[in-house]
């Protein structure tokens, strides 16, 4: 079972967990960027978002490549979004989308740099190595996991064992920017004919305001809903992963598993320090583990 409050995540669960192998294979894929003759077409993204994330080429691939995706069956459209979505997502400067940075990819000339010839890879080259890479990891036959699109606080479902990986906090850096501010314009593309009313046009990324939610995104509040969740999870082995670097501290976390949780214990994973983030270098990732 898998439960993600964005429906683009979910939608990337299915392709994964769900699908079987060449559900869509890379010929399949790559028509996808084509418009389909007679068909006509609406073109949101180029006339809402020119120069905030992409070119006005590759804008237009996203408007006909999304509403390609919208006409195919469910498993295969699955496949493509996740497709269309790493492909996005790696055209973007730190793979996010909570600044209108698109200067920072066209006026970086070094062609030394490795990021500047990934953001220049044309959606083509990136649809194949994409659903590639989706081919090789799905399994054989088809699945039926339980994929839900709730908070976490409001899902119903109940297991054995519940991993939980909530939103981080950074002890260093007190900004407040959330999972719906880095990701909003994927979460818009899942619902493609909604996007425009929900254009928050005040703000220069132009953020879509479409499954926004305040919960686990709030320092505030974090700790009495990660306390509720364990609660509504008391009974199932519980799984966090956290980091060394996160707010609130690993002991923190740690202590509220083991008020109903009485072994719990916290397992090191290893540096691991994000891409072009030197400031992360020590940064741990960990697994506390509540039985
Ligand atoms: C640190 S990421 C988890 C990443 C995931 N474990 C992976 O490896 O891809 C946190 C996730 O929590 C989701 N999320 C944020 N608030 C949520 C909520 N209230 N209920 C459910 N999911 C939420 C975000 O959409 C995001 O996918």
């Amino acid at each position: 079972m898998y439960n993600d409050i964005l429906l683009f995540n979910c939608t990337i669960a299915h392709a994964l967990i769900n699908c079987h192998k060449n559900t869509l294979t890379e010929e399949e894929a790559v028509r996808l960027l084509e418009p389909i003759p007679g068909r006509d077409y609406r073109y949101i993204i180029s006339e809402n978002y020119q120069n905030i994330y992409y070119t006005a080429a590759e804008n237009e691939i996203i408007d006909i490549a999304v509403q390609n995706i919208q006409n195919l069956p469910l498993n295969q459209q699955a496949c493509a979004y996740y497709v269309l979505f790493q492909s996005c997502m790696i055209k973007r400067p730190f793979n996010l989308f909570h600044r209108n940075n698109l200067n920072l990819r066209t006026n970086f000339t070094s062609a030394k740099f490795g990021n500047k010839v990934t953001w220049e890879q044309s959606f083509k080259d990136l649809f194949v190595k994409f659903t590639r890479e989706l081919n090789e990891f799905q399994p054989d036959e088809d699945c039926n996991y339980t994929i839900s699109n709730q908070s976490a606080l409001n899902c119903q479902l109940r297991a054995d064992l519940v991993y939980i990986d909530t939103p981080y906090f950074s002890k260093a850096n007190k900004g407040t920017i959330t999972y719906h501010n880095r990701y909003h314009f994927l979460e818009g593309l899942m619902h493609y004919g909604d996007i425009i009313p929900a254009i928050n046009f005040n703000k220069v990324n132009r953020e879509i305001n479409i499954g926004c939610n305040r919960e686990f995104e709030q320092r505030g509040t974090y700790l009495d809903e990660l306390e509720s969740l364990i609660r509504i999870h008391q009974d199932s082995i519980i799984a966090l992963s956290y980091t060394t670097e996160g707010y609130p501290d690993v002991e923190t976390i740690r202590n509220i598993i083991a008020r109903y949780k009485p072994n719990t214990q916290v397992y090191s994973l290893g540096k691991h320090s994000f891409a072009l983030n030197r400031h992360n270098a020590e940064r741990c990732e960990v697994l506390i583990l509540g039985r």
